[in-house]
């Protein structure tokens, strides 16, 4: 038997329902999405739920502005809190923290003035083609935090920066919550799931799932070291002609350069953006880097 999650909407009510677990010491688990709930959304859901123990579990929708750029698609993002409350619930989720824009930012539509400075991390990769996005994403990590105020919170690999720059917000701010990142989940192809995908059309669709066909290569081929990987990737993503590549790179886990020399064993990070049509994609996997040399023994 499941029972519907509590909705708040406000500072107040989420207030009112966390109180008991708080003054209890019970683990608050915590998952922040933008709603649109799919299946990766739900596996979220689980890991927290399983995390957090005999202690509620706490899911955020809320579709940040502060993430999105000028020209991006704040106003087409989907609602759709009926089916989220649904999914939350067949997944164990006890609150559901649904606030207004200026429950969340007070002054809106004027700019917070305290906001959180994510580094050089955030002017690479996804920052370089949407420059204050991640500005926008810790500011409301940050805020939801302290709003939550949970042991533990997960977060996808399929934002694989978004995760390593909440680690690194939770470490240099001491924020004191445990991150969780989450295994992508994906369509039988490997397309990897995404509330954008519904912009994609029969033939965009197919098209897409070069992105992870091309990760897979390079998973493969990165027992023969770095270019290998990349060589197997670029030739994937060459057998389609749809798909406009904006980046494919390797880096350390922490998304640092690798060093000249990898030693064997060294653990990396494939991430690949793209635009199908006009909708960006991004993917990314992990790669056990190995050498020539192990191959040939
Ligand atoms: P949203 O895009 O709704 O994603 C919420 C969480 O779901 C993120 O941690 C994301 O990495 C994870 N997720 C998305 N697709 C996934 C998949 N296929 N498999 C596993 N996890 C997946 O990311 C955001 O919202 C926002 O930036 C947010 C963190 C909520 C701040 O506004």
């Amino acid at each position: 038997m499941t029972r519907p999650p509590v909705l708040a909407h406000t500072r107040a009510e989420l207030d009112g329902v966390l109180a008991d677990a708080r003054r209890d010491g019970r683990r608050v688990g915590f998952v922040p999405t933008m709603g649109a709930l799919h299946e990766g959304h739900a596996s979220l859901l689980r890991v927290a739920r399983e995390r957090a123990g005999d202690g509620p579990v706490v899911a955020s929708v809320f579709v940040n502005p502060l993430q999105f750029g000028p020209t991006e698609d704040l106003d087409r993002y989907p609602r759709t809190l009926d089916e989220d409350l649904a999914v939350c619930e067949r997944e164990g989720v006890d609150v559901v923290f649904a606030p207004a824009v200026d429950e969340v930012y007070p002054e809106w539509p004027a700019q917070p003035q305290v906001t959180v400075e994510p580094g050089p991390l955030a002017t690479v990769l996804e920052g370089r083609t949407r420059p204050g996005h991640f500005r926008g994403v810790l500011t409301v990590v940050a805020k939801l935090f302290g709003l939550v105020r949970p042991d533990l919170a997960v977060f996808g690999q399929k934002d694989y920066q978004q995760l390593v720059l909440v680690r690194r917000m939770v470490d240099d701010l001491c924020l004191g919550v445990e991150v969780v990142g989450a295994e992508t989940q994906r369509e039988p192809d490997g397309l990897a799931l995404s509330s954008r995908n519904r912009y994609l059309d029969t033939d965009q669709r197919l098209e897409a799932a070069v992105l992870s066909r091309a990760l897979r290569a390079a998973q493969q081929d990165a027992v023969r070291g770095v270019d290998a990987a990349l060589g197997a990737a670029r030739a994937a993503l060459r057998t389609s002609h749809g798909v406009d590549l904006d980046y494919l790179v390797v880096t350390d886990p922490e998304l640092g350069e690798l060093p000249g020399d990898v030693r064997p064993g060294t653990e990396a990070r494939i991430l690949v953006a793209a635009k199908v049509g006009s909708t960006r994609l991004i993917d990314n996997l992990p790669l056990t880097i190995g050498t020539q040399a192990e191959v040939d023994r």
